[in-house]
């Protein structure tokens, strides 16, 4: 089980369920599960745990990073991110339909006293052009903005990539400006390997990243900030205000190292059955950029409440929108058979 490949037994517990409501639902495979347990562990607070230091270093380094700060969620590492980036009664600029937006409850406000302004983009997409526009130079008069906020691949947009280059025009413009950039790239595993991107490709155009472990890489916990050494040290007293200082989470940071080792590659597998499963249900499979299907103008909670009847769990995200994401605990068989029961749902 060395390779990250899933024995089915791993599934026994659930058998005739296939959960596609997200990708953080993974359970931890036999083999994460003994690197977990192997792991050597110090206190982390005490800088002292040798497998967090480990993978701190392993993911500056993939993604060209000065520094890597390990935090027990995607949520905490975005909003650290956003601190650092602005203060109170400053201002990040971000789409509107982003995580750090829908699903973060207002933490940059509530707890650092940051505005944050949106824009709507077309799933997700952001359209260099739009974004600069609003971005404003503050004065004595105007409110400026500090930071934008671009989140790789987008969630709710339906796992869209963003375009390197784009982000690179975007990244190029913000620094002539003294404006800086924060990636989420919660899944920016996914849109490397879907769009042939090294991770240093996107590292390099950001001054702050959050990627996360615990979705399409299958390990059950943590996420990973990137910034420079300065800003990382900044990052683990905002962290410890937080009350995200850990002690012996080496055991945590195993799972991390060893989804790194064996659930990188792998994610084209879960492209391959999303967009087999899009076919199946009649989307467009253009639409289908890496692991996430987005089923629009559809009833969502009846759509899901019928699947649900025949054991095919997927999730409501609007009131006429469905989501489905293939993961680690999704085979072809379980992919095959979800796409069997919504297409007949939707008579397709
Ligand atoms: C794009 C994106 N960013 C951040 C997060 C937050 O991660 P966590 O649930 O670990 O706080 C998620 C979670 O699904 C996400 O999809």
């Amino acid at each position: 089980m060395d390779n990250g490949v899933v024995d089915p037994a791993h599934l026994a517990d659930s058998a005739g369920v296939v959960d596609l409501r997200s990708d953080t639902l993974t359970r931890p495979t036999p083999g994460m599960r003994a690197a977990m347990a192997a792991a050597e562990v110090g206190d982390d607070v005490y800088l002292e745990d040798p497998t967090v230091n480990a993978l701190e270093g392993e993911v500056a380094a993939l993604f060209g990073h000065e520094a890597a700060l390990f935090v027990p969620t995607g949520t905490m590492g975005n909003q650290i991110c956003l601190r650092l980036l602005a203060g109170p009664g400053e201002e990040i600029l971000a789409d509107a339909d982003a995580h750090i937006v829908t699903y973060e409850h207002g933490a940059a406000a509530a707890l650092f006293g940051i505005q944050t302004r949106t824009v709507v983009s077309k799933r997700g997409l952001f359209d260099t052009d739009q974004l600069l526009a609003q971005v404003r130079e503050g004065d004595w008069h105007t409110m400026g903005t500090n930071a934008v906020a671009v989140e790789n691949t987008h969630n709710r947009g339906g796992g869209t990539i963003q375009p390197l280059i784009e982000i690179a025009r975007l990244s190029d413009e913000l620094r002539d400006r003294g404006v800086a950039l924060h990636i989420d790239g919660a899944r920016i595993w996914n849109a490397a390997v879907a769009s042939g991107t090294p991770l240093s490709a996107y590292g390099e155009l950001a001054d702050t990243m959050s990627v996360c472990l615990s979705k399409g890489l299958g390990a059950p916990i943590g996420s990973v900030i990137l910034a420079s050494a300065e800003r990382i040290a900044a990052a683990r007293i905002l962290r410890k205000r937080l009350g995200g200082g850990m002690r012996q989470v080496g055991v945590l940071a195993a799972a991390g190292r060893y989804a790194l080792a064996h659930h990188i590659d792998r994610l084209a597998d879960d492209h391959r059955r999303a967009r087999a499963l899009a076919d199946r249900v009649g989307v467009a499979e253009e639409e289908v950029q890496t692991n996430i299907v987005r089923l629009d103008s559809v009833d969502a909670a009846g759509l899901a409440k019928a699947a649900a009847e025949q054991g095919i769990l997927i999730s409501q995200v609007a009131a006429d929108r469905v989501r489905l994401l293939t993961h680690l605990d999704i085979d072809d068989a379980g992919a095959e058979r979800a796409g069997d029961v919504l297409a007949e749902l939707l008579n397709r």
